[in-house]
């Protein structure tokens, strides 16, 4: 079992299933323990959040602990305290650190420092959280997530890399699809393709052809806000369309971690669509961040 959950590598592809078995359970209600009763979880924002705030701290809430919301503008971090500082005084008060900030290496950092687990709930780099909810909504809708065939159109950013490693762990085809400049990391790419069948390609009909899964993010993600305008010449021809949803699977599902803007990167045909799960992919943000926390603070096995 990890100490930390940095990404979707450190865990087992076995752990992993039995993550989502467990958050199966805390989703349908046969799940009643409370393993962080007594504990306390630090949640560190450095970027702004609506999903993970808020399912990080009702989470820790069901599963009978406390959390703490901590802001740039609240804690000596923002001021520029040391993450090895935070990460040393944080571990004598609380029982785990959920961080959301920009450069990977500073989670990297915080980790390394701290005594207690640490969560990433997002970093320029990675999204794990959010990959593993999604896979549970896969799950949800379509069965085994090893059997289907995922399309990524848009950017090649943390989503896009989270799912090159959920890739790297099942084994499963997933297509990219984005413009020349926004690819995902190759270090992530090159590890995947060893085991799985992961490309680039440029053309969003390509990607999706016979996908069953069909996901998408914002053309320009937190930190690149200056970029807007860049970007949205760039991903030009890369939005989520009803046509272009008609060429992937008929049976298949379309997933956003939001927020979306629609009009860029989807249409509100298709998220507002009989297709789309974005919701139950939202609530399953709470369930598989809880089966996180109780194993990784709470003890609780696999
Ligand atoms: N999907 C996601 O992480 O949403 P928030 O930015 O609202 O947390
Ligand atoms: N790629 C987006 C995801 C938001 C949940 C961002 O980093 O802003």
């Amino acid at each position: 079992m990890p100490t930390n959950f940095l990404a979707i590598p450190d865990f087992s592809r076995d752990e992993l299933e039995s993550l989502f078995e467990l958050a199966e359970r805390m989703r349908d209600g046969t799940y009643d323990k409370k393993p962080l009763a007594g504990k306390s979880l630090a949640m560190i924002f450095m970027k702004a959040s609506t999903r993970t705030r808020v399912s990080f701290e009702v989470g820790t809430y069901q599963l009978g602990g406390h959390a703490l919301f901590l802001s740039p503008r609240d804690v000596q971090l923002g001021r520029g305290e040391p993450i090895a500082d935070t990460a040393r005084v944080l571990s004598r008060y609380v029982d785990g650190i959920m961080i959301r900030t920009f450069a990977h290496h500073d989670i990297e950092e915080l980790a390394k420092y701290s005594d207690v687990p640490v969560i990433n709930g997002l970093t320029d780099m990675l999204h794990p959280c959010q990959i593993l909810a999604d896979l549970l909504t896969v799950r949800q809708h379509l069965g085994d997530v090893t059997k289907q065939k995922y399309a990524w159109i848009g950017d090649g950013n943390n989503m896009a890399n989270s799912w090159i490693n959920a890739a790297y762990r099942f084994g499963f085809d997933l297509t990219i699809a984005c413009p020349q400049g926004y690819e995902p990391a190759d270090h992530l790419l090159e590890r995947a393709q060893k085991v799985a069948k992961v490309r680039i390609v440029r053309d969003p009909m390509e990607a999706v052809a016979g996908a069953t899964v069909v996901n998408t993010d914002v053309w320009a993600s937190m930190g690149q806000e200056q970029e807007q305008k860049d970007r949205e010449r760039a991903f030009a021809g890369y939005t989520v369309s009803p046509a272009l949803m008609k060429r992937a699977d008929k049976d298949a599902i379309f997933l956003h971690c939001l927020p979306a803007h629609r009009g860029e990167e989807v249409l509100d045909e298709v998220i507002e669509g009989p297709q789309s799960k974005v919701w139950d992919e939202a609530e399953n943000r709470l369930h598989i961040q809880k089966a996180i926390m109780a194993v990784l603070i709470g003890g609780e096995t696999l």
